[in-house]
């Protein structure tokens, strides 16, 4: 069994689109209740690229499984150092190392890039949840929970918030060459090709 964790391209979505609607239609990660259409999605990784977040697809024996991107954790300019990850393993796939061969790539990429924190925002994030056990596992601890913040499946459900810090935290000033310094200064050079 191998695992191989690349960027994503714009001819993974399909696939992605795929992994993303059984989630939404069978779990409770995510808040979406109608899947999104293939035009959506591609919409949305269109927004990270441009924005030079990272956006990793996983493939097990050469089948694209898994992904995981980073991107903005809320717009406004205050919070620019630090993102929100997903990561989404199909159901065949779960329990082989997937889910934390992404995650475990998607921090390495996000630290280069300057980034402070990563936030998990896990979606009926109890302590026994596949994805509150997967970031234990990566390094994050909890920061907080909202209690029955969202209704699914007939139920309510509590949100569990997770961080990591990387690039030592708010332990030292931010880095004026980091990657979300220089595109708030607006020195950032647009990414070619
Ligand atoms: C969470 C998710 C991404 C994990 O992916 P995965 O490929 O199954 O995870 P891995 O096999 O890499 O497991 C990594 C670690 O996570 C933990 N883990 C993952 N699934 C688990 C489960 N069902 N029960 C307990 N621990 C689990 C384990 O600690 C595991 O390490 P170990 O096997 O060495 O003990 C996957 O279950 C998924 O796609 N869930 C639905 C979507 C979701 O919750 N995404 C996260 C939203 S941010």
């Amino acid at each position: 069994m191998s695992i191989e964790v690349r960027p994503a391209h714009i001819g993974d979505l399909e696939v992605i689109t795929a992994i993303y609607a059984d989630a939404v239609l069978h779990g409770t990660a995510s808040y979406e209740l109608e899947p999104p259409t293939l035009q959506e999605m591609e919409s949305r990784y269109a927004a990270l690229a441009a924005g030079d977040f990272p956006y990793l697809v996983a493939e097990l024996d050469g089948r694209l499984v898994g992904y995981a991107y980073a991107g903005p954790f809320r717009p406004r300019p205050a919070y620019r150092f630090i993102v929100e990850n997903s990561v989404y393993v199909e159901p065949e796939a779960k329990g082989q190392g997937v889910g934390i061969a992404l995650l475990r790539k998607l921090v390495a990429e996000a630290e280069a890039l300057g980034f402070r924190q990563m936030i998990a925002v896990i979606g009926d994030g109890s302590p026994e949840s596949p994805s509150v056990r997967l970031h234990l596992r990566a390094g994050f601890r909890h920061c907080g929970q909202l209690q029955g913040s969202g209704y699914k499946q007939g139920r309510w459900l509590d949100t569990t918030f997770m961080q990591l810090p990387m690039n030592g935290g708010s332990s030292t000033p931010p880095d004026g060459c980091s990657m979300p310094e220089r595109r708030f200064r607006g020195t950032l050079r647009p990414r070619l090709g």
